[in-house]
Formats: structure tokens, sequence, C-alpha cells
């Protein structure tokens, strides 16, 4: 089986593009505007490029033809965004969150979720998610109607008693969920495995 992605409407080739390249990680952002609304949305065109600087980038798109999700609205305003890894427990909440609100409606009020202050950035963070990467925009990137938020993380939080402190994982106890085919579906990471590299 084939497909010409010239020749296929952009939401085909979104659903195509978006079940085939899967299991992808979420990140469930949290972001300010300048009156300090704080706004929560899952986001799976997401990962990390690179750690020198340490590099993520995630893909806000429109909320219609003009105007940018809220999540894009806010970085732009402020330029301050937290990442966080999403697991089981709170998959329905963070599917929750992906509710279109007018713009300055809250979804971290909306749903009660708890929120500590960052470190080094001023957006609050999500208390029980297991990962909070606090970053700064580098910068966005516009392709056709794709929008890249590229952002270099500056503190991290990682909830107690997943990684060692040298940085090394605690095995069994870190289990992102995974985004797989659109729209619904996701995956469990609980059945993890080793394969060693060659020398
Ligand atoms: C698991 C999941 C992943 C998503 N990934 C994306 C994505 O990568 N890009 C995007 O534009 N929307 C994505 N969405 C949809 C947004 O979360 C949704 O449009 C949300 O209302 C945006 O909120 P905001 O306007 O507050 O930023 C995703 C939704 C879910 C449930």
């Amino acid at each position: 089986m084939t497909f010409d992605l010239e020749a296929i409407p952009p939401g085909d080739r979104y659903r195509i593009l978006a079940s085939l390249v899967t299991p992808r990680p979420i990140a469930w952002v949290t972001t300010q505007d300048h009156e300090g609304n704080l706004n929560a949305a899952p986001y799976s065109f997401f990962n990390v490029f690179g750690s020198n600087p340490p590099l993520v980038a995630f893909a806000p798109g429109n909320k219609d033809r003009r105007t940018p999700k809220d999540t894009a609205r806010n970085i732009r305003e402020t330029r301050e965004f937290v990442i966080h890894m999403v697991d089981e427990p709170l998959g329905e909440v963070m599917v929750a969150t992906s509710a279109t609100l007018p713009h300055g409606e809250s979804e971290v009020d909306l749903h009660n979720l708890a929120t500590l202050p960052s470190q080094k950035i001023s957006v609050p963070r999500i208390a029980d998610a297991p990962v909070a990467l606090e970053c700064i925009e580098h910068s966005t990137i516009e392709i056709g109607t794709n929008r890249l938020v590229v952002g270099i993380v500056r503190f991290i939080h990682v909830r107690e008693g997943l990684m060692d402190e040298k940085g090394y994982l605690q095995p069994g106890q870190y289990h992102p969920l995974a985004r797989m085919a659109s729209p619904d579906w996701y995956s469990r990471t609980s059945d993890q495995f080793e394969i060693p590299r060659p020398d």
C-alpha cells in the first residue's frame, strides 16, 4: 500500500502520519498570558533534540485559520513554558485539558489541577506530573500552516523515587504515556526491555 502525500488533502495526511509515526511522547504544556491566566494543553508533535543547549520542540497549530492556539499565543507574549510528562493516572485529565476553551479561561482551574511555582521561570508547573521541564522559547518557526516552537530547558523537576542523583532511572518506576493512532489511542510503557549496543 502507498500514499502519495502530494495528492492527499492535509487532514488525511495528518491522520496517516500521526497514526504511523508512533509512539510519540506527550508534552503537557503550561503557559501564561500577560494577565497571568494559566493555560494547560497536551501536544504530541513533540520531542527532545539535543543537550547542548538542552533543546526541545513541539508544534502547536491554530484554533482556526488565523488564531494560534492559546499555548502558542501565550509563548509569543511571555516566551516561557513548562513541559510535563504524563503517566497513566494523569491520562484522563491530560486529555480533558485538550478541550478548546476561550482565551483566558484556565484548564488548570477547571480541572482543579494543583500547581507549584517553577524555579527559573514565572509559569507554574503541575504538581502531580512525574517530570516538569522549565523552558524558555528559543525561536518559533512557521512552515506552511505548521508552527514549531523551539525551547531551551532551564530546570528539571523529577518526582521523588524515579531517578538517582546521577540521572539514571530507577528500574521499573517511570511509565510515561505514549500517543498512538489518531485521534484517541494511547500506549502504556510498562513493558520495557534492553538491547545492548555494539562496542
Ligand atoms: C494527546 C494529545 C496530543 C495533541 N497534540 C497536538 C499537537 O501536537 N499539536 C496541536 O496543535 N494540537 C494537539 N492536540 C490538540 C490540542 O491539545 C488542543 O487543540 C487544545 O485545545 C489546545 O489548547 P490551547 O489552545 O489551550 O493551547 C493534542 C491533543 C491531545 C489530546
